[in-house]
């Protein structure tokens, strides 16, 4: 039996993101099948939008399915807003919200469910489970250095993502961890509790990180290489796959990996 497409508002449609999002559904015959993105939300125009984009998400005549968003962290209050009122799941894949935008999401999750994570590809996901477990097994004996790079029109640094493994990387040694950025203003020995975390901005790197776990006599190294933003639009379907349906909550990409049965 044919199951009914699950319906997406997409906000920041006119971006990077947002295109890349049509592209791989309109690429594979099951993500057609499965998403329709039917209307936009942004605030810069495009001439050639294929679909309805509304400059106010109030504006959108038909309810959503679901709400995902890749636009900017200043349009949250306006999307939870719009979500609560429908009564619709968010997935909200935006970057570089504020401690009270973050607050704003806890509140939402009461109401409606919400998927937050800052990367949405299933392969990074995985590299911070790993990491706090080979933390967990390695972190007391060797040193911990987290490298990522990206594109140079990235604004931010570190990553989001360069954080969120370094965060799984200190839940998993048994010390509290400081997070020491770059070197250049630092003429000392490295202490046993330092997480190094340093950043690369060239060309067009879509974003690489490594954690490098770095023994008396070897060293591991994890890495995760994206090759196309394709893999961040995938995770955000997947994702709104995922949220239909479920209760009231916060739910991440771990839920999501969940289903891997790691
Ligand atoms: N979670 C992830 O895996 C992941 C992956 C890639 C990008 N991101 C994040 O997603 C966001 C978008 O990334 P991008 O590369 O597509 O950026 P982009 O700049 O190419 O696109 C953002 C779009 O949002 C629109 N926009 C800005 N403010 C808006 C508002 N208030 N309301 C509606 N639309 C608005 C812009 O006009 C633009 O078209 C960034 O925060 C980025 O860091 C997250």
């Amino acid at each position: 039996m044919k199951t009914a497409m699950i319906k997406i508002l997409f906000c920041g449609i006119n971006g990077r993101m947002g295109k890349n999002t049509l592209e791989t559904i309109a690429q594979s015959a099951a993500f057609s099948e499965k998403f329709k993105v039917y209307a936009g939300v942004d605030i810069t125009p495009d001439q050639n939008a294929m679909i309805p984009v509304y400059s106010d998400i109030y504006k959108v005549p038909e309810k959503p399915d679901v709400i995902v968003d890749f636009s900017h962290h200043s349009a949250l209050p306006s999307i939870l807003g719009y979500a609560e009122q429908k009564r619709v799941p968010a997935v909200i894949c935006t970057t570089g919200h504020s401690p009270e935008e973050l607050e704003l999401l806890k509140e939402a999750a009461r109401k409606i469910p919400v998927f937050y994570s800052g990367n949405m590809s299933i392969g990074i996901n995985l590299l911070t489970y790993l990491t706090r477990k080979v933390a967990s097994i390695l972190g007391e004996d060797f040193d911990i250095e987290i490298v990522e790079a990206h594109h140079n029109k990235k604004l931010d640094a570190p990553s989001g993502t360069a954080l969120m493994l370094a965060n799984a990387a200190s839940k998993g040694v048994p010390y509290n961890a400081e997070y020491v950025y770059d070197r250049h203003s630092y003429r000392k020995q490295r202490s046993k509790e330092e997480i190094g975390i340093h950043s690369i901005r060239a060309g067009t790197i879509v974003g690489e990180h490594c954690v490098i776990f770095a023994g008396s006599n070897e060293t591991l190294t994890l890495s995760h290489s994206a090759s196309s933003r394709a893999a961040f639009a995938t995770g955000a379907l997947r994702a709104s796959e995922y949220i239909l349906g479920k209760p009231a909550g916060m739910y991440d990409m771990n839920d999501v990996l969940e289903m891997f049965d790691i």
